[in-house]
């Protein structure tokens, strides 16, 4: 559905993507996760034709971005990071005036209007300016444009940042129907817990390059990261400490605690209690760390996800 190939942009000095290539098969759900700077805006912008490549070639349902790029555009819905609306409009003017860059029949128009209105519950406040809604009601209008001449292919720019739990609840609940329908959605995120929620694949990106793909068990075997198994005790003496480190060498440890890493927890975690026991230490707190894209995003780049 989407294919993107050695993809690269240069704004003045700064490489902004460094040749990246993935494909999108239709009605997958990929997510482009990065901290700050790391050119998932600039991806967007590009596969939405708001901003030119330096160099690669982008094909969108069959058609390339460079030679069809009005067929390219009808295809697809934006959201933007920053929202775009028209304070001093109503809602349902806005609705209006962007489903009609997009040509869409005045009669259907209306009719779709509604539908979307209801689908993100703010059907009774249609009338009203957006100037008084609050910012998850301006993201929830700010979704609901880019879908308004039903495209087969959804682009989100970080569509949940900094607005209150409902919106973000029902956004979620609208995206994932959206995904169950068939839409092919590329999602982009810092937060780690949406990719891991709603992604089929997921594309780790850092300073212009896709340092990791696929989904979340492929990068976790992939990583060939441990889980550790955390734990402390009362009190911990060198002795005690030199008779664990006998039995287990892939430890590390801090003051009256250790870090013990294991690729089964589920086996180890029994057969290191029982050598705690023996020895006579006094468990205070056992705490497990998962694998997950945190850390799998940690190991790779040096960085944590959010600043
Ligand atoms: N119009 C521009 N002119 C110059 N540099 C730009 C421009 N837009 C982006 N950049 C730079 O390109 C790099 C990638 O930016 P981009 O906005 O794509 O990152 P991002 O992953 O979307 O970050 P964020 O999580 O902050 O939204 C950054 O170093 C940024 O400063
Ligand atoms: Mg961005």
């Amino acid at each position: 559905m989407i294919s993107v190939s050695n993809l690269s942009k240069k704004y003045d000095s700064v490489q902004a993507l460094k040749g990246i290539s993935f494909e999108i098969k239709e009605g997958e759900f990929y997510g482009l996760l990065g901290p700050n700077g790391a050119g998932k805006t600039t991806t967007i912008s590009i596969m939405s034709t708001i901003v030119e490549p330096s160099e690669g070639i982008v094909k969108i349902a069959g058609f390339d971005l460079k030679k069809n790029p009005i067929d390219c555009k009808k295809t697809i819905g934006v959201v933007p990071q920053e929202i775009a609306l028209y304070n001093e409009l109503s809602a349902y003017d806005n609705l209006l005036f962007w489903g009609s860059l997009y040509n869409v029949p005045k009669s259907e128009l209306k009719k779709r209007i509604d539908e979307t209105l209801q689908l993100f519950g703010l059907h009774d406040r249609k009338n009203d300016k957006v100037k008084t809604y609050s910012g998850g009601m301006k993201r929830r209008i700010n979704i609901a444009s880019a879908l308004l001449h039903n495209p087969k292919i959804l682009f989100m720019d970080e569509p949940t940042v900094g607005i209150d739990p409902q919106s973000r609840n029902l956004i979620f609940e609208v995206i994932e129907k959206l995904h169950k329908e068939g839409m092919t959605i590329v999602y982009t995120t810092h937060y780690m817990e949406e990719a891991e929620r709603f992604c089929d694949r997921i594309g780790i990106i850092d300073n212009g390059e896709i340092i990791v793909q696929g989904t979340l068990d492929e990068l976790k075997s992939s990583s060939k990261m441990k889980e550790t198994i955390a734990i402390s005790f009362v009190e911990l003496s060198n002795e005690q400490f030199d008779k664990i480190e006998l039995e287990w060498k892939d430890l590390k440890r801090n003051e009256n605690s250790i870090n013990f890493y294991s690729s089964n927890v589920k086996s180890d975690l029994s057969k290191i209690i029982l050598k705690c026991s023996e020895i006579g230490l006094d468990i205070h707190n056992i705490e497990i760390q998962k694998v997950n894209l945190e850390t799998i995003f940690l190991s790779l780049t040096g960085k944590q996800l959010r600043d």
